[in-house]
């Protein structure tokens, strides 16, 4: 009898908390200086370099391609062409736009972005930068044309690249060191990731959650760091598009050496295609792609009423036509569903002004980066609140996204392993790790979604489930997977 009773409220208990917070403990690393010198620029006199790319118009026809040349503004074209099964179609060149901004005593190179148009659907490009011995070559894919039930497979990354950029220099850093010291006893599982993503190209567009560089976390914002941070992702930015969204660390806001104009290194050196979704900022915008519909926001802007991003998105959700793109995805920097007491409820003033329109349209999903952990919400809502009658508890909601949290781990400040106890009902899923998600959109009811951490030498698919599609088949989700 007593031991039905303790089963029963050991069960209870379970149902109440039903989520799943991982036992998984990341081992502490050291977060180490990074020397500069370990970005080195290529080779040759003036060669381009920080090579990246993100979608240039509404639909994927159109790709902006962006570089940096550090001593000369000239050469400044792109020569691109189709790859026709490994025979080249006719070459194109076009013409970039330059510009180069101060910040307090650093100056940037020569920062070039040319939007190259009118490409077939699903096609594989050539293009070439530089020229004589400093021409670099790469290539990229173009998606699908928009359609319902068109698959697509995005990798969604949040700030975790700092880490893996500061684990790489680490290791290297170590490598140096071991000629005195001879040990090689450590792996490092983030540069083994990020290679990992890299090679197996599962992902044909990254969803970036926002902070870059974190050049502001050094002395005078050490704008070095920008050019450093673009030339570790190139591998990955040069060859597939990253959607980008701007995080905190974007901002570059510092009066004190007056550097009074926000997120300045940022809007100079990534450009995004935000005037064709009728946006006045590169800081709110939204995309189409093969089967979904992409709206980045601005956590770091105003968005109270009336303001020009409350405005545009109020104008821009009626615009989602499920018919056409039935998965509706919002990227954002600051979570709205957090249980970690890391950044807890920083995202909350924005989740009040916009939960109740994600409810509506019935968004699918909803990425955020900025905290130093990984958590998955239940489809859960909490728009009753008014003041007055004590409604205040998100509740089960079919028509609610899934909130997803991907921030970093392991960088200065440490992993955010501080979640609040117990593990509110909306929390699904939570670890206090890092790693890098995949979303394999099958057609326009299903989409297969795993979260990687990077676990020693190899990425280990720690939560997976299938989402369904909020419009087109609103049922209920299994849980994870696996954990
Ligand atoms: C490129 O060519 C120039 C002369 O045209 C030469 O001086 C230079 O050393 C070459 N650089 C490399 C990296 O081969
Ligand atoms: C910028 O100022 C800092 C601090 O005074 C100094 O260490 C650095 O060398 C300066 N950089 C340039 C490019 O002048
Ligand atoms: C990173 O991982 C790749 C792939 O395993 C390896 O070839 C490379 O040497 C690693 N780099 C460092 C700095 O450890
Ligand atoms: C707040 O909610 C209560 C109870 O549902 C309702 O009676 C009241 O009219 C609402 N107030 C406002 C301002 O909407
Ligand atoms: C965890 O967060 C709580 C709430 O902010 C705080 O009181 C506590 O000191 C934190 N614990 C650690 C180990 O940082
Ligand atoms: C959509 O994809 C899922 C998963 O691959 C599959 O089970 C389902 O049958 C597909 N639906 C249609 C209409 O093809
Ligand atoms: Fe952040």
């Amino acid at each position: 009898m007593w031991v039905l009773i303790f089963f029963w409220l050991h069960y209870a208990a379970r149902l109440c908390n039903g989520g799943v917070t991982s036992s998984y403990i990341r081992k502490p690393r050291a977060s180490v200086d990074l020397p500069l010198e370990l970005f080195p620029s290529p080779l040759g006199f003036n060669a381009p370099e920080q090579v990246h790319i993100t979608q240039g118009d509404r639909v994927g026809r159109s790709m902006i391609i962006s570089w940096v040349t550090p001593i000369k503004p000239y050469p400044n074209e792109v020569t691109y062409w189709e790859d026709i099964n490994g025979k080249h179609g006719h070459k194109h060149k076009i013409s970039a736009k330059i510009t180069s901004y101060r910040y307090y005593n650093y100056t940037s190179g020569f920062i070039h972005h040319a939007t190259v148009r009118r490409l077939k659907y699903d096609t594989k490009y050539i293009y070439e930068l530089g020229k004589h011995n400093t021409t670099r070559r790469f290539h990229f894919t173009t998606p699908p044309q928009v359609g319902p039930d068109v698959p697509y497979t995005f990798g969604v990354m949040g700030e975790q690249i700092y880490s893996r950029v500061n684990s790489i220099m680490y290791s290297l850093y170590l490598q140096f060191m071991l000629m005195y010291l001879g040990d090689l006893g450590q792996t490092y599982d983030s540069n083994q990731t990020f290679e990992h993503y890299v090679a197996n190209r599962k992902g044909q567009a990254v969803l970036f959650l926002g902070d870059l560089s974190y050049a502001d976390d050094y002395e005078f914002h050490d704008n070095r760091r920008w050019d450093s941070w673009a030339k570790f992702v190139e591998k990955s930015v040069a060859y597939q598009p990253w959607i980008w969204t701007a995080g905190n660390h974007e901002l570059d806001y510092a009066p004190e050496i007056e550097e009074n104009t926000p997120f300045k290194p940022y809007m100079h050196r990534y450009h995004v295609p935000y005037k064709a979704s009728q946006s006045t900022s590169p800081l709110w915008y939204s995309i189409k792609r093969a089967s979904a519909y992409i709206i980045v926001l601005s956590s770091y802007s105003a968005y109270g009423t009336y303001t020009p991003q409350y405005n545009w998105l109020q104008q821009e959700l009626p615009k989602v036509n499920r018919a056409e793109t039935p998965w509706l995805i919002v990227l954002l920097h600051s979570p709205w569903y957090n249980s970690n007491n890391y950044h807890y409820m920083e995202g909350e003033s924005m989740r009040v002004m916009f939960e109740s329109w994600f409810v509506q349209n019935k968004v699918d999903l909803v990425f955020a980066g900025h905290v130093h952990s990984y958590e998955r919400s239940e489809r859960i809502s909490n728009t009753k609140y008014n003041i007055t009658n004590n409604l205040g508890t998100p509740m089960k909601d079919a028509s609610a996204p899934v909130y997803i949290t991907i921030g970093d781990g392991g960088n200065i400040e440490g992993l955010a392993n501080n979640f609040s106890e117990p593990q509110p009902s909306y929390s699904a899923f939570r670890e206090a790790s890092f790693g890098h998600a995949i979303l394999e959109i099958k057609n326009r009811t299903h989409a297969f979604y795993s979260w990687y951490r990077n676990h020693e030498n190899e990425p280990i698919a720690a939560d997976s489930t299938w989402f369904y599609n909020r419009y087109w088949y609103p049922h209920e989700e299994p849980s994870s997977t696996k954990n």
